[in-house]
């Protein structure tokens, strides 16, 4: 017994349950209407005659099969009030998904390449969360790791006079060949300036990369994390630090790393004592976001009533919140749950 008369009544309880949403590229949020729109606002030619044409073109079979499509989408966005619109548009799907609290994602040098200022891309992101729409953020901003380390070091230079709005930095894009050890020396310098560091780690990479996230990187938290689960004794590291995984159900469909939701591994994540969390990743490219995640992972595992109150559990308690707030968030959720 799942503790649900019915998957329409799991959805449900779903839907109302207040969240945090951990894993989100903001520019994974270009949904292809909004990608059209700033085309022409900008004079930006796109590779694409229609926004049906777009969407059949989101048909990957690994991850640079979508970054290669992610590169190119967001050569749309320009200037602070297109970061602005992503952002908001954004924001107020989360809201309607229940989501309260989000750590947003954002790419600095697939923007600071194309000639924008950094300054626009961080102006308008935070224009647009310091909006009130009853949702706390936090900002996290993410290295591209097929570039060289000291590319890296630049953004974290030019990001020096923005840190009041920048609360940690992530490690994304293409993954094989490419190492966390690679980055040892701008996490150090990250960490030296008081931000906090998370990783993306096991999507497509062996365990041996998320060894390397925690040992080398120090993360504080570790995105995806699948193929940790290969290795018993990381597995029991995770554990026992207590570390959160952003597990992305419907990303992981979309890039081939699981076969079918059927086979996807968040119940045995929990099951092994890990604090795994549900997320977009990129929902405008991957078909869904947060509650989507949720619902169609809930539905092809038969998550339970108590699974599914630890997932959104795990996503305060593993989020930069105060302990105050993460309390604060608690137990509005074990309200909910009563309340059904
Ligand atoms: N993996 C790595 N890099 C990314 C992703 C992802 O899922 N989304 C956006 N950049
Ligand atoms: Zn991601």
């Amino acid at each position: 017994m799942n503790g649900f008369a019915s998957p329409a009544a799991r959805a449900a309880f779903i839907g109302v349950l207040p969240k945090a949403e951990l894993h989100l590229h903001i520019e994974g949020s270009l949904e292809p209407e909004m990608m059209f729109a700033l085309a022409q606002r900008n004079g930006v030619k796109l590779a694409f005659s229609s926004i049906e044409a777009i969407r059949a073109a989101y048909d990957f079979s690994n991850l640079q099969d979508f970054l290669d499509i992610y590169y190119q989408g967001m050569a749309v966005l320009r200037c602070e009030q297109d970061f602005f619109d992503l952002t908001a548009a954004y924001l107020n799907r989360a809201a309607a998904d229940g989501v309260r609290h989000v750590e947003i994602f954002f790419d600095p040098q697939g923007h600071t390449v194309r000639g924008v200022a950094f300054a626009s891309v961080v102006g308008g992101i935070a224009r647009a969360l310091a909006e009130e729409r009853g949702i706390t953020s936090r900002l996290i901003m993410c290295f591209l790791r097929h570039l060289p380390e000291s590319e890296a070091e630049k953004t974290l230079d030019e990001a020096l006079p923005f840190l009041p709005f920048i609360h940690g930095v992530g490690l994304d894009s293409s993954e094989v060949g490419h190492p966390p050890e690679k980055f040892a020396r701008v996490f150090a310098r990250a960490r030296s300036l008081g931000l906090k560091t998370v990783a993306h780690a096991g999507e497509e990479g062996p365990p041996e990369y998320v060894w390397q996230a925690l040992d080398v990187l120090k993360v504080d938290r570790i995105d995806h994390g699948n193929r940790a689960l290969e290795d018993t004794a990381l597995v029991e590291r995770i554990a026992n630090d207590g570390l959160t995984l952003t597990v992305c159900p419907l990303s992981n469909l979309k890039l081939c790393v699981v076969d079918d939701l059927a086979s996807h591994p968040l119940r045995r994540m929990l099951s092994a004592g890990l604090q795994a969390t549900v997320n977009s990743d990129d929902p405008a490219y991957f078909g869904g976001y947060v509650n989507a995640n949720f619902i169609a992972v809930a539905d092809a595992l038969d998550l339970n009533r108590a699974e599914i109150i630890s997932l959104v559990r795990n996503s305060f308690t593993g989020s930069f919140l105060s302990a105050a707030d993460q309390a604060r968030h608690l137990a509005a959720i074990d309200a909910c749950a009563a309340g059904e």
